[in-house]
């Protein structure tokens, strides 16, 4: 593949990789925790804050998954055989994906929604309140998944040939 090509699609990867994971980091680990500590409502802020993540969180994902089909294209590995660390490490980071970006439209274009329409009826509160809860165990969970993909791309490096 044309070096100039590959070049640029590294980084539309590597940029998209540091948006949707690190737009994670920063909802979970810095805006909630202040939100919570500064805030008599932390969802007044978290819930705009997190709205405003979501298109680029969406293209984001759209790029990487884009990026990443051409660079596996671009590094010869047999995801049918599965032999060796590379093409096992590949497919499950693969995996991964795509159960993160299941759970990431799951939450957009149903849960938010759900609470939305259950929050402005008022009439269920604790229902609310268990749905908001699993939205956000469904962050920590796409979280934990960005770290093990990243983790992934570490074999595939180590096992470069
Ligand atoms: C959360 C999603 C993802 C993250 C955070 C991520 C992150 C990364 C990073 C940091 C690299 C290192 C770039 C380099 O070696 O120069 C990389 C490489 C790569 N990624 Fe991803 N990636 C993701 C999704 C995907 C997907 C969905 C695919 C396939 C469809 C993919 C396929 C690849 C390939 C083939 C490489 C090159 C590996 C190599 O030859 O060493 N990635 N990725």
């Amino acid at each position: 593949m044309n070096g100039l090509l590959l070049t640029v699609t590294t980084w539309i990867h590597l940029l998209s990789a540091v948006v949707w994971i690190g737009g994670i980091f920063f909802i979970l680990y810095v805006a909630l925790p202040v939100a919570r500590k500064t805030l008599y409502q932390p969802g007044k802020i978290m819930g705009p804050l997190s709205k405003r993540f979501v298109p680029p969180a969406n293209i984001s994902i759209f790029l990487i998954i884009a990026s990443g089909i051409i660079m596996s294209i671009n590094s010869h590995e047999d995801l049918t055989s599965l032999s060796g660390p590379r093409a096992q490490s590949l497919f499950v980071k693969i995996l991964l994906v795509v159960i993160m970006a299941s759970i990431h439209f799951y939450r957009g274009l149903i849960l938010t929604p759900g609470i939305a329409r259950l929050t402005s009826k008022g009439s269920n509160p604790e229902q609310v309140q268990k749905l908001q809860t699993l939205s956000l165990n469904l962050v920590k969970v796409n979280f934990i998944l960005g770290m093990t993909v990243l983790l992934l791309t570490g074999v595939l490096y180590v096992y470069k040939a």
